[in-house]
């Protein structure tokens, strides 16, 4: 059945407009008991109150100051932030951690679309999504990282991480060296997501 919708005040035959589709869509799964506008609500609550690199934030502060925790995230990521009351959806089957140091920057991207590790890091920014980062990060990612702000000397290795669906990455920044005696809690404010990313260091 052809629609008809406005456009920029014309009227064209063919398909409606995105808002309204996504409407139907969800109307039609109320209709069946479904639920969908609570989810829809439930989600954008959780995007803003609960996904945030906070999470993350708390994860790499405990691994600075816990060596056996550091090794049980390095190992299994996804048992380990459980340890922090932390959790993945199910179809993130794997979090690994990727530590730097002085010699290795690690640095994640989704050439496919926009995964992330969301629920530990925060949702993706946008020029993460962008497809100008997923197809130079892998390619010319020195010159990305120094468009970014991060200018590496030549001797440090860069390792560009591509995220799958059931595969999250997240970075283990280098722990700067002004924060020895510092506690689990203050570290974690200097935690930023583009660190946990992978563009920056702390
Ligand atoms: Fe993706």
């Amino acid at each position: 059945m052809a629609r008809v919708h406005e456009n920029h005040g014309r009227r064209e035959a063919g398909t409606a407009s995105l808002e309204r589709r996504v409407d139907a869509i969800q109307a039609a799964l109320d209709d069946r008991g479904l639920k969908a506008s609570e989810a829809v609500v439930e989600l954008g609550r959780m995007a803003e109150e609960e996904w945030l690199p906070r999470n993350g934030a708390r994860v790499v502060a405990r691994a600075w100051t816990d060596p056996t925790f550091r090794g049980r995230l390095l190992a299994d990521g996804r048992a380990a932030v459980a340890e922090l009351g932390l959790s993945m959806p199910r179809h993130h089957r794997h979090l690994v951690v990727l530590e730097n140091s002085a010699a290795v920057q690690n640095v994640i991207c989704c050439t496919l679309c926009s995964c992330t590790a969301f629920t530990i890091i925060g949702l993706p920014p946008d020029w993460y999504k962008d497809l100008e980062y997923r197809a130079r990060v892998v390619r010319q990612s020195r010159t990305v990282l120094k468009e970014m702000g991060l200018d590496l000397p030549p001797e440090v290795e860069i390792c560009v991480w591509d995220t799958t669906a059931d595969t999250r990455y997240m970075v283990l920044p280098v722990r700067p060296a002004e924060t020895i005696g510092w506690s689990e809690e203050r570290l974690a404010g200097i935690v930023t997501r583009d660190g946990m990313i992978g563009v920056a260091r702390l």
